[in-house]
C-alpha cells in the first residue's frame, strides 16, 4: 500500500515528531533557566570565599607590659568552608613594632607558607625552609621573601589582647589578604 505524499515534500509524522523535539528542547531550556536561581541558593555556602573574620584572644593585656622580644601564642581559629568547619591552631608572635606599640605577626612565612621561628639567641625571625630572616618587628632582612612577616589587626577586649587572623597571599610584595 502506498503512503500518503505531502504537498511540502515532508510526511506528517516527520513534522510531529520534529515539533516533539523542539518543545522537548524548548521545555529543557526553560527548565534550565528557571532552576539557575535555586541552583545559585543551594550552592551559596559551597562558593562563597572561606572567611575568618572572629578576633581570638592572645591574654591579658598585662601578660604584654615588659614585653622585650616577641612571645608566641596559639590561638584556634575556626574557618567555614561551605558547609565544613575547620579548626586549627595558629601560632601568632605579639611583639612590638618600631614605635613600640604591640603588634601581632603572623608566622606563616610571606615566601612560601613555613611555619617561622623566633631565635632568641640571634634576635631574629629565621625561616628554616629557605633562610628568610626577619627582624623583630617583623621587616624583612634578608632571604628570598618579597615582603616582611604579615601584620594581623589586634585590639582590646575586657583586658585582652586581641587578634583577628587571616591568611595572605604567598610571594607577592605586598600583604593581600586571602578570602
Ligand atoms: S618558606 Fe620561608 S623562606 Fe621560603
Amino acid at each position: 500500500m502506498e503512503g500518503k505524499i505531502s504537498t511540502s515534500g515532508t510526511a506528517p509524522e516527520d513534522r510531529r515528531s520534529f515539533l516533539g523535539v523542539l518543545l522537548s528542547l524548548g521545555s529543557i531550556c526553560m527548565g534550565a533557566l528557571l532552576s539557575v536561581p535555586l541552583l545559585r541558593f543551594t550552592l551559596f555556602h559551597l562558593l562563597r570565599r572561606t572567611t575568618e573574620l572572629k578576633a581570638s584572644s592572645l591574654g591579658p593585656l598585662t601578660d604584654f607590659s615588659s614585653l622585650s622580644e616577641p612571645v608566641a601564642r596559639t590561638i584556634q581559629v575556626e574557618q567555614v568552608d561551605g558547609w565544613r568547619k575547620m579548626i586549627s591552631e595558629q601560632t601568632i608572635y605579639v611583639t612590638r613594632n618600631t614605635r613600640g606599640e604591640l603588634q601581632a605577626l603572623s608566622s606563616i612565612c610571606p615566601h612560601l607558607g613555613c611555619t617561622v621561628p623566633w631565635v632568641s639567641g640571634k634576635k631574629e625571625f629565621i625561616c628554616p625552609c629557605h633562610g628568610a630572616i626577619y627582624s623583630p618587628e617583623g621587616s624583612r632582612i634578608s632571604g628570598p621573601s618579597l615582603r616582611g612577616m604579615d601584620r594581623l589587626e589586634t585590639s582590646t577586649q575586657d583586658g585582652q589582647l586581641m587578634v583577628r587572623f587571616q591568611y595572605f597571599r604567598q610571594l607577592v610584595a605586598d600583604q593581600e589578604v586571602m578570602g
